[in-house]
């Protein structure tokens, strides 16, 4: 099936994800063997892992490349589109390392965007609400140019993935490279990992372990959710459009939580004896987030379609089935819907 229509379109050429066994790359993998592509998945493992991609280990169209996106792409690699999701989301994983950090954003997304000019590829870059910074303006609409410190713990991935996006739209102007930006906001699903310092794995991991539940702040800063499978269905759409977007596209959830409310629904869902304990805020952690989605509603006609409600279960699962049977995990969904009306 070859869906992503480009200049040297041919029915044996593939699709290459960078970043592919992570959270959000393996469930994009398994979108795109079912819809029929073959599948290069390109990964140097350090957030990502090969169980994640355990559904896809005898699929024929599926194959594994264990390469950092710093160094060359091999240059046969025919493809006709990339996702570039190469890049740890996770504060302390990405913080870890954080000149890699900037030079995966930087370097590699060059090298991802010399190897689509090469082959006349489709390239899509997995930018983040975090260019937004601690934004000024609210909801965060695309033309906003963000409030972001350069010079913090969290610059190495908030500049790298700005960065990356002129790099992009270089590429685009001056070197004729067909590429699409995806803004994407908090999301949130199965292959999250319990130790990626985001709030929503930190939250239900604490409840279910019965720990207290850290919220930072006051915990009325507000966060919009979006459930991974809306996510990917938004890749998808925006790789495979056919006029080449103006501009970035966020992408996500416009439904705004705050935190507490976030911790009592994860209360709700989970048996637990947890409660919440409050912490001092972090440096450089914003306010506010929600997406202004009206680009994507426009050029995508895409816009998410599960309420938190139907999220946040089956993300209490895939965390139950990593500490403990999910038979002990219970959920009152029922009656968080009633206590939540028009959660999304
Ligand atoms: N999950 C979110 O809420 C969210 C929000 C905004 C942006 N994003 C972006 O989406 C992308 C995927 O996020 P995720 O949540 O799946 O994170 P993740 O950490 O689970 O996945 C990132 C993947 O990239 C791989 N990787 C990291 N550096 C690499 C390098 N130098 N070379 C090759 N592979 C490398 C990791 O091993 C991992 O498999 C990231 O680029 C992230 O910045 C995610």
């Amino acid at each position: 099936m070859n869906t992503f229509r480009t200049r040297k379109s041919s029915s044996s050429r593939g699709v290459l994800v960078a970043g592919g066994a992570g959270f959000l790359g393996s469930n994009l993998c398994e979108r795109l063997i079912a819809d029929g592509e073959r599948v290069i998945c390109l990964d140097n493992m350090q957030t990502g892992t090969p169980e994640n991609l355990a559904s896809l280990a005898r699929e024929p169209r599926f194959s594994l490349i264990e390469q950092d996106v710093c160094d060359p792409i091999p240059a046969n690699l025919d493809v006709e589109a990339v996702f570039n999701l190469a890049c740890a989301a996770s504060p302390p994983r990405y913080q870890a390392d954080p000149v890699h950090t900037m030079m995966t954003s930087v370097v590699g997304t060059r090298h991802l965007l010399d190897h689509c000019e090469r082959h006349g590829a489709r390239f899509m870059q997995a930018s983040t609400s975090e260019i937004y910074g601690d934004p000024l303006e609210h909801p965060q609409r695309e033309g906003y140019f963000g409030n972001v410190n350069p010079t913090g713990p969290r610059a190495c991935y908030d500049e790298g993935k700005r960065a990356a996006e002129t790099l992009c739209f270089d590429y685009l102007r001056g070197r004729g490279v067909d590429v699409r930006v995806a803004r994407i906001f908090n999301t949130y699903g199965p292959r999250m990992r319990p130790d990626d310092g985001r709030i929503v794995s930190n939250l239900v991991c604490q409840a279910l372990a019965g720990e207290p539940l850290t919220i930072y702040g006051n915990g009325e800063q507000t966060r919009s959710f979006c459930y991974v499978d809306d996510m990917i269905e938004g890749f998808v759409r925006l790789m495979r459009v056919d006029e080449t977007p103006d501009g970035p596209v966020n992408l996500g959830n416009p439904g705004e939580f705050t935190i507490n409310e976030l911790a009592d629904m994860v209360l709700d869902l989970v048996e637990t004896t947890s409660r919440v304990v409050y912490e001092p805020l972090p440096k450089d952690d914003p306010q506010r987030r929600r997406p202004d989605i009206s680009r994507a509603e426009a050029v995508l006609g895409w816009r998410p379609t599960t309420p938190i409600v139907e999220g946040l279960p089956p993300t209490i699962d895939w965390f139950a089935s990593l500490v403990r049977p999910a038979r002990e995990t219970q959920h009152r969904s029922r009656a968080l819907s009633a206590a939540v009306p028009g959660a999304a």
